[in-house]
């Protein structure tokens, strides 16, 4: 048997186009496939830089983790321009295959969800879900603080006066919006000279919930795009669903602060 050159053997290549298999012989679903692996492994790219930018903020390295966050920020962009490619679909091409997704739906990916949970979002139902039956890689993660948990541990450790049960908490449960911490940024933004690590800090962090949001936004375009008013796959009523999703922020006090700045 001749072996794989080595660029294939390396990296898995032909295993890895041995993955998109369409189930029907409509023109679109070889590209829906293939766009829908492309941005599972872009989530796992984010998440990937954002454990680094964690890790770096547990040993006081705030300039480290603002190079990944910015790291997490370019793949991020790159997974908001993703869709440009899914919306060469016409919507009449894609209802010829949409019944072959059967529920399939991208609320049940995994590698999303352990995105969302190391930016943050975890709320009670989502994370009793995943420790009761979801994918391993989601239990690991609830076993650490988010970045945003990393940041604010950061700053208090820093000496800035961020409440205790934000800093104490368990992972498990999610950060809520304190009026306190709102105050820290404030202090970060009113003096920074005095604060450059932090504020550099805070504009990092802000560009990845930004980015976030941006995929969200047009991830909701495309849903009405390709839906209109018809539901999703996985139950819901489809863009109202995701239009409520997209009112949610990441690093919540980072984008409040800002009106009384
Ligand atoms: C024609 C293309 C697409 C349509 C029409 C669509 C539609 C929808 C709808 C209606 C929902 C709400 C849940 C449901 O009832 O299914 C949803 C959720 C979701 N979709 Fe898509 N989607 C598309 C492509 C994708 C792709 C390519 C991905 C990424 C791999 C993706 C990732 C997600 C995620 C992660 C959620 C859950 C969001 C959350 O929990 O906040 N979608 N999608």
């Amino acid at each position: 048997m001749t072996r794989a050159p080595e660029y294939v053997a390396y990296a898995h290549m032909d295993q890895l186009h041995e993955l998109q298999r369409p189930r029907s012989d409509a023109r679109g679903e070889l590209n829906f496939i293939l766009l829908s692996h492309v941005k599972e492994l872009l989530f796992r790219a984010v998440a990937d830089d954002l454990d680094v930018a964690r890790k770096a903020l547990a040993r006081d390295d705030a300039a480290g983790a603002c190079l990944d966050l910015a790291r997490a920020t370019r793949t991020q962009r790159v997974l908001v321009t993703v869709w440009e490619s899914m919306n060469g679909m016409a919507a009449d091409e894609f209802v010829a295959f949409r019944q072959v997704l059967g529920d399939a739906s991208g609320n049940q990916s995994f590698a999303y969800r352990a995105l969302e949970f190391v930016m943050g979002n975890r709320p009670a139902h989502q994370v009793e879900a995943a420790l009761r039956d979801g994918h391993p890689m989601l239990r690991d993660e609830l076993a650490k603080p988010s970045v945003y948990d990393a940041a604010l541990q950061y700053l208090a450790r820093q000496g800035f006066a961020v409440p205790a049960d934000c800093v104490a908490k368990p992972p498990t449960q999610q950060h809520e919006p304190h009026p306190l911490v709102e105050d820290v940024w404030l202090e970060i933004y009113r003096d920074r000279d005095r604060y450059p690590e932090a504020h550099r800090l805070a504009e990092s962090l802000l560009e990845v919930a930004y980015q976030f949001s941006c995929w969200r936004a047009t991830h909701l375009l495309v849903v009405e795009r390709m839906l209109g008013g018809k539901s999703g796959t996985a139950g819901t009523d489809g863009a109202p669903w995701l239009r409520a999703i997209n009112e949610h922020r990441f690093f919540p006090e980072l984008w409040t602060f800002r009106t009384r700045l």
